[in-house]
């Protein structure tokens, strides 16, 4: 059986619906229901429903074979998986910014607020600067206007909230979509299983590609 860890919410909604598009599917999935594990055994698949930050560690351990994982997640917990294919859903960026005209050269050190700490601290280490991290779980635009933080580093997708809270991106850190990954075991030894979905999944978003 292959085992599919795709994130709750609405990027786990479009990847499904990749899926689903490329013939793989289990029609639980789509009623108003709170299982979270779901399965097709005519063909021979399971797919489960993870918290967006849990699904590299699933395909990291082989608790799934294949798995949809934002790239920002797996750039922060540097995920020892198979990268597979740009989904090409779930688009935005990684985003350095601070308040309008903020000198963020003046700081000796310079205070980050972010949820993405690992990330964070190799950008700006890659520039030899000091920084003090500050680590929040959301909301982390709040940290430059309340001065907790000189700059944030978070995701940028239509840049409304920036906007709304008078900051502004100062540098791009990398482009963000939605991935899928393979378990690296489940990759060498489920080879042609896996091979299949891919190339049915890579003609969806071919597909979807050339009519957007
Ligand atoms: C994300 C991100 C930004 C916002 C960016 O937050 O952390 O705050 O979306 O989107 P925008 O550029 O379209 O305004 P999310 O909604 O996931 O909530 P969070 O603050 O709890 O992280």
């Amino acid at each position: 059986m292959i085992k599919i860890a795709l994130p709750k919410g609405r990027l786990g909604d479009r990847a499904y619906s990749i899926f689903k598009k490329a013939g793989w599917y289990c029609s639980e999935m789509e009623e108003e229901n709170r299982k979270l594990i779901f399965t097709n055994a005519e063909q021979d698949i399971q797919f489960f429903w993870s918290k967006p930050g849990d699904v590299g560690t699933y395909v990291e351990r082989g608790a799934a074979d294949i798995g949809v994982v934002g790239k920002d997640i797996l750039q922060e917990d540097d995920t020892d998986v198979y990268e597979l294919l740009d989904l090409g859903i779930g688009k935005c960026y990684m985003a350095v910014a601070s308040m309008k005209g903020k000198d963020l050269d003046e700081p000796e050190i310079l205070r980050v607020a972010t949820k993405y700490p690992e990330t964070a601290k190799r950008f700006f280490q890659s520039k030899g600067r000091d920084i003090d991290i500050i680590k929040l779980n959301g909301s982390i635009e709040i940290a430059p206007v309340i001065d907790l933080s000189d700059c944030i580093v978070d995701i940028v997708e239509t840049g409304t909230t920036l906007r709304e809270n008078d900051l502004e991106v100062r540098e791009k850190v990398f482009d963000i979509s939605a991935r899928l990954i393979a378990n690296r075991i489940s990759y060498r030894f489920q080879y042609q299983r896996i091979q299949d979905i891919l190339e049915g999944i890579r003609r969806v978003v071919d597909t979807d590609d050339k009519d957007n």
